[in-house]
């Protein structure tokens, strides 16, 4: 796909270089490039329905289980984190803080601050949503596969069930320092399987005696996180035939976000094409090195343009706080001025420079973003979990 889009753009280019000799041709070619990009340039409404890997269908059981294992600092070293410290209902599965900390600390988002003393180290991107995540891959034709969903900003997970076990085995997000990477998954296995409730969830969950492991622990996450879908935004709505669910003005900052070009990278239901982009964000100060992003190219997948209530501030290091700084970004690299000086404006991706902003264009596609916000989605939050730690950990 990847490599598709960019071969387009290719003889895209060459149709515009070569086309001196002949007026009409060139027209023609053009037109022809113009209009297979404008295929893949598609966005719509999100599915109603999910899919799910083969191996792992979901059931009522394993939801309510995945949940609980959510919520619950068992999953943690040190018991203090939960995957839902970072990902948490109140601020849409996201948190309202540029980068991520985990052990040794307490507070939610904004407020989360670590202990002292302390040597754990900053998470080095932002938390993405996990609302939607069940959609992640999916493309221009509503076609995803559940089991190879592209995870993580840098791509370097494939499906929610892989993805589960990478914050458990990571010391700044829930190992700590206290258990080594090898040893972590097994320590893990044996807490659970020292507590009856646990024991009888996953038994039920799977069907089976003996039923705690590793891969059982992962699916049973990953069947919880595609129940949170946010799929009926007024942008939804619209697309599926409400023709009154956007106001004007949001139509019209619909129409400049396809003619400026945030389209070419920003597509699909999803708002994403899931594909690596250069931009040359600039650097958060609070990260000791630059993040050099997928195979040290300063690539980041695109992210979903939804629900971006939720999900400031933005970018994969948190370095821009509002929609307006984003696309003042925008205008700068566009017009070539480098925001970041390890990443020089000759690598910024080949549809940066196509883009075509105006201050003034700004606010009407910051206005057509806020159509993608949903806020119905479950945000019922256990009032205990099996090991009888605090549920989500030291988030008070
Ligand atoms: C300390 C904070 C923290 C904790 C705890 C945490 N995460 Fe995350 N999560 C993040 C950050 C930061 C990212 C982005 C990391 C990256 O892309 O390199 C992320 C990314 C993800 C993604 C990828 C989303 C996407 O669109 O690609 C999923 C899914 C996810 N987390 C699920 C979980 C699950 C499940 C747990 C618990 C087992 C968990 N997280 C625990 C901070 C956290
Ligand atoms: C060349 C592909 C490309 C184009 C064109 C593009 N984007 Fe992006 N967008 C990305 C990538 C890649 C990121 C993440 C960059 C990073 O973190 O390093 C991003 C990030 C964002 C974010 C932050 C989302 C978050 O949750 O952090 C917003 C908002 C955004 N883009 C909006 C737009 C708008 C509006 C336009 C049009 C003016 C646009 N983009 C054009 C690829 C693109």
């Amino acid at each position: 796909m990847y490599r598709l889009r960019h071969l387009l753009l290719f003889f895209f280019v060459v149709a515009l270089v070569g086309c001196n000799s002949s007026n009409k041709e060139k027209t023609n070619s053009e037109e022809r490039s113009i209009r297979k990009i404008a295929l893949l340039n598609r966005v719509s409404a999100l599915p109603t329905e999910v899919k799910s890997p083969k191996y792992n269908k979901p059931s009522a059981n394993k939801v309510a289980l995945g949940k609980l294992l959510f919520y619950d600092p068992i999953l943690s070293g040190d018991k203090d984190v939960a995957c839902v410290t970072c990902h948490h209902p109140n601020t849409g599965y996201s948190e309202f803080l540029d980068l991520s900390i985990g052990p040794n600390a307490s507070g939610l988002g904004s407020k989360r601050r670590f202990k002292s003393p302390n040597s754990i180290p900053f998470v080095k991107r932002n938390a993405q949503t996990i609302l939607n995540v069940a959609f992640n891959g999916i493309d221009a034709n509503n076609r995803y596969n559940p089991e190879q969903a592209t995870m993580f900003w840098d791509e370097r997970a494939r499906s929610l069930e892989k993805q589960a076990l990478e914050p458990i085995k990571a010391l700044e997000e829930m190992r700590g320092n206290n258990f080594s990477e090898e040893e972590i998954l097994n320590v893990i296995v044996r807490r659970l399987k020292a507590i009856p409730e646990y024991q009888e969830l996953f038994n039920e969950a799977f069907d089976s005696t003996d039923a705690i492991t590793i891969s059982n622990l992962s699916k049973a996450i990953a069947a919880f996180e595609r129940t949170l879908v946010a799929n009926n935004s007024r942008f939804d709505q619209y697309m599926r035939g409400d023709k009154d669910a956007i106001h004007i003005s949001e139509k019209d900052g619909f129409e400049l976000f396809k003619s400026v070009g945030c389209i070419n990278c920003h597509n699909g239901p999803m708002f994403s094409d899931y594909l690596p982009h250069v931009l040359g964000v600039p650097k958060n100060n609070k990260l000791p090195e630059i993040d050099k992003g997928i195979n040290d190219t300063f690539a980041f997948r695109t992210p979903s343009l939804r629900n971006l209530r939720f999900t400031a501030p933005y970018m994969h290091n948190g370095s821009l706080t509002t929609l307006k700084r984003v696309l003042e970004f925008y205008e700068d690299i566009s017009n070539g001025k480098e925001r970041n000086t390890a990443v020089p404006a000759e690598k910024f991706d080949p549809f940066v420079r196509e883009l075509k902003l105006s201050v003034k264009e700004m606010s009407l596609i910051i206005s057509f973003l806020n159509t993608l916000n949903d806020e119905e989605f479950d945000k019922e939050i256990p009032e205990t979990v099996p090991s009888g730690l605090a549920v989500g950990g030291n988030i008070n």
